[in-house]
């Protein structure tokens, strides 16, 4: 399909089911709408299938491609949103860095930052239409080729998740060398911090130009920070995002989405991440629902957090398994979620069991209230 990238969003087609905005935004909605982080994925065999043999970041760069892998769970399962497909690392490769997805060892740096002085081979002035107008033409296809089943979900990575894998040059247990830097160049840290967020901000504006409904900013390594550093090189910078994206929208009169933070294992913080510009707070699986919602009352909507391993279960106990966590949660101002990606193993069957059964326990539990 040919799709006119100066198209207004007032072109694409009208939305079918805005269960998720609605719960987003703190409406209610007569069930709990669920989708999975990395529902599009290698346990699906049609995205092996399709993926085979291509570099991941090749396909990344294709938007037809990006498109089809976006709605292959859509198509098995009555998910109420859609995630684009693309990564996180797409950020680094526009500041100039090369990132490479190595079989079995995941995304790579050959040359990751080693000293404050490093931070010079980073360019500057980045033209995010340009190095990232690739993403946004996955988008604005998608927003298309879905004809209003469910809403678009764009996403990013936070700045520290960014700075942790252009300073590891990769996956980490300890993110040591990431975290020296907090300590040794502190200075260095915030002006990398800080660019990132820049570029970030003018990412997000530009998928909602793009066409995308909601947004989610993955911290998928705050959980090595503690209270205080999450405090200096995270949150101001968190915040700053959500500030800056709704004044930026609003000034482009575009709609305002609503935002989404997903701070894995940064408990510490949901008080303050609950008090801050998003909409909706994801949660990993350590924390329980009732002290999530203790700690942030009604201010947010929750997102999360079942276990993915839980889908390892027999697909008759996943459903009791779900019916526990909403009954906890409560079926308003809440989207369930897994607490963390799918991972490849996983049978698409029991994907499908969770998705059904948060309909069925949510609607239940709605109709006898
Ligand atoms: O379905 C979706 O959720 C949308 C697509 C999506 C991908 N990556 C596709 C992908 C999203 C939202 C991401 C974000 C992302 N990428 C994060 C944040 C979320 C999280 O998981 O914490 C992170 C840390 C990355 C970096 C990254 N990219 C990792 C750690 C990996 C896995 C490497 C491996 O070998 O397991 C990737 C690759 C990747 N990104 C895959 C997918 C579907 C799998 C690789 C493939 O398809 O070949």
């Amino acid at each position: 399909m040919e799709v006119d990238q100066q198209t207004p969003p007032s072109k694409f087609p009208e939305l079918k089911n805005d269960t998720f905005l609605r719960a987003a935004r703190g409406q209610d909605t007569p069930h709990v709408p669920v989708w999975c982080m990395r529902q599009a994925g290698r346990y699906l065999p049609e995205f092996r299938e399709l993926r085979a043999g291509q570099d991941f970041f090749t396909t990344c760069r294709t938007p037809e491609t990006c498109c089809e892998l976006t709605l292959q769970p859509l198509r098995r399962f009555p998910l109420d949103a859609a995630i684009i497909f693309s990564d996180i690392l797409v950020i680094p490769q526009a500041l100039g860095m090369e990132v490479v997805m190595l079989p079995g060892k995941g995304p790579t740096f050959p040359e990751p930052l080693k000293n404050a002085e490093d931070l010079l081979k980073l360019k500057m002035n980045v033209d995010v239409a340009m190095e990232l107008g690739y993403v946004f033409e996955a988008i604005t296809l998608t927003r298309h080729m879905l004809e209003g089943k469910v809403p678009l979900i764009g996403f990013t990575g936070a700045p520290w998740t960014l700075m942790t894998y252009m300073i590891e040059g990769g996956g980490s247990n300890t993110m040591s060398k990431a975290k020296r830097w907090l300590y040794q160049y502190p200075e260095a840290s915030h002006s990398l911090l800080s660019l990132l967020t820049d570029i970030i901000v003018e990412y997000l504006v530009g998928q909602v130009a793009a066409g995308a409904q909601a947004l989610q900013v993955f911290d998928s390594h705050a959980g090595c920070l503690g209270p205080r550093q999450f405090a200096e090189f995270s949150l101001p910078y968190m915040r700053d995002i959500a500030k800056r994206v709704k004044a930026k929208l609003k000034e482009a009169g575009l709609e305002v989405v609503p935002m989404i933070v997903f701070a894995k294992d940064a408990h510490y913080a949901l008080d303050e991440l609950s008090q801050s510009d998003y909409e909706v707070v994801g949660l990993d699986w350590t924390i329980s629902p009732k002290v999530a919602r203790e700690q942030t009352g009604l201010r947010v909507t929750l997102q999360g957090n079942m276990d993915p391993c839980a889908l390892y279960a027999p697909k008759e106990k996943i459903g009791n398994i779900v019916k526990r966590m909403i009954e906890e949660f409560g079926t308003q101002r809440y989207i369930a979620n897994l607490g963390h990606g799918l991972y490849p193993d996983m049978d698409p069957e029991h994907v499908g069991a969770f998705v059904e059964a948060v309909h069925t326990h949510s609607k239940n539990m709605n109709q006898s209230s």
